[in-house]
């Protein structure tokens, strides 16, 4: 549904986005993330037809969307980062223009406005100014432009910014829900909604791709995802750690915590090594208060991959 190749943009001597290639199918829904300044904001301008390209090609549906921009942006929807609308209209009369440029007329027009009033919760403010919308309501009055034609493809820059907690919770069901029937990409900076509304995320770090999986595959790349957390009763880690160098598949060890003749340490494999921590513990009859193999987290993930290796060293 949406292929992107080498696509790539500067702005005078900044290269903004830098040779990135990827495609979405149908069902995806792609989380964007990266630092502030990465290129998610330019790379969606390009997809969308907004930006010209300085190199590369996308195409939507099938359609290329600079030689045939007017077949690629039929199908799909656009939320602008900071939401722009003109702001001397009723939502309704926003919503109404926007139908009629997407060809909706009559009843087929107070259809589509009636259901995304619904989606996005529009009712309470039907009537008001655009202009005097709070933050979250005028964010979702762009989102509800972007579905009103019920586009193939969505592409949504930070759509859930400046909404309340409970909003957010909405607008990720929804994103989520039509994500089975369409192709999404949006950008975020709240990684728990990566985790909750995507099937796949990409970081962009510096206008170039560095990572590229499921949220899970992602989580795996946390510095410490995959070590085993062990907390003992009734033993201190001086009589524990001598034992522990006899593992097999023991990268290293490290204590975390030790108090009152609670011991909680941390083991880093090499290989299969929980059954041989398992083995150990019952020979050496330790109480285990609790043990887990660390799932990693996705913000450690982005941090280590987006921070510069100076600091990257210093992520524990
Ligand atoms: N029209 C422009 N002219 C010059 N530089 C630009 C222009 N648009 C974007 N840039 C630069 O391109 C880089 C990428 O910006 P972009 O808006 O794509 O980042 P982003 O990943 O969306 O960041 P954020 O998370 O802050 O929204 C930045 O350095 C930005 O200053
Ligand atoms: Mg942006």
């Amino acid at each position: 549904m949406i292929t992107v190749e080498k696509l790539t943009k500067s702005f005078g001597s900044k290269l903004a986005v830098d040779n990135i290639s990827f495609s979405v199918e149908k069902g995806e829904v792609l989380g964007f993330l990266g630092p502030n300044g990465a290129g998610k904001s330019t790379s969606m301008r390009m997809i969308t037809g907004f930006l010209a390209p300085s190199a590369g090609k996308v195409s939507v549906c099938g359609f290329d969307v600079v030689e045939q921009g007017l077949k690629s942006r039929s199908r799909l929807g656009y939320l602008p980062e900071n939401a722009p609308m003109y702001s001397d209209m009723s939502v309704f009369g926003f919503l109404s223009f926007c139908a009629e440029l997407r060809g909706l007329f009559g009843s087929a027009k107070a259809r589509a406005i009636d259901r995304v009033v619904q989606l996005c919760f529009l009712a309470p403010v039907l009537f008001q100014s655009v202009d005097t919308l709070s933050k979250g309501y005028r964010h979702r009055t762009c989102l509800a432009q972007a579905i009103i034609h019920d586009p193939e493809v969505l592409i949504l820059d930070e759509p859930t910014d400046g909404l309340d907690p409970n909003q957010k919770h909405e607008v990720r069901t929804l994103i989520r829900e039509m994500g089975r029937e369409k192709a999404i990409i949006f950008s975020t900076h709240i990684l728990e909604e990566v985790e909750a509304a995507c099937t796949r995320a990409i970081i962009i770090d510096r206008g170039k791709i560095v990572a590229n999986g499921t949220p899970g595959e992602l989580k795996s790349r946390a510095p410490l995802a995959g070590t085993i957390v062990v907390g003992l009763i009734g033993i201190g880690w001086q009589a524990v750690q001598p034992n522990l160098a006899a593992l097999r598949f023991l990268e290293r060890s490290d204590l975390i915590s030790e108090c009152d003749s609670h011991t909680t340490f941390r083991l880093e494999p090499n290989g299969d090594l929980l059954p041989e921590v398992l083995t150990l513990a019952q020979r050496q009859k330790w109480q285990i208060d609790h043990l887990k193999i660390e799932e990693g987290r996705l913000d450690d993930v982005f941090r280590s991959i987006t921070l510069p290796d100076t600091e990257r060293a210093s992520i524990k």
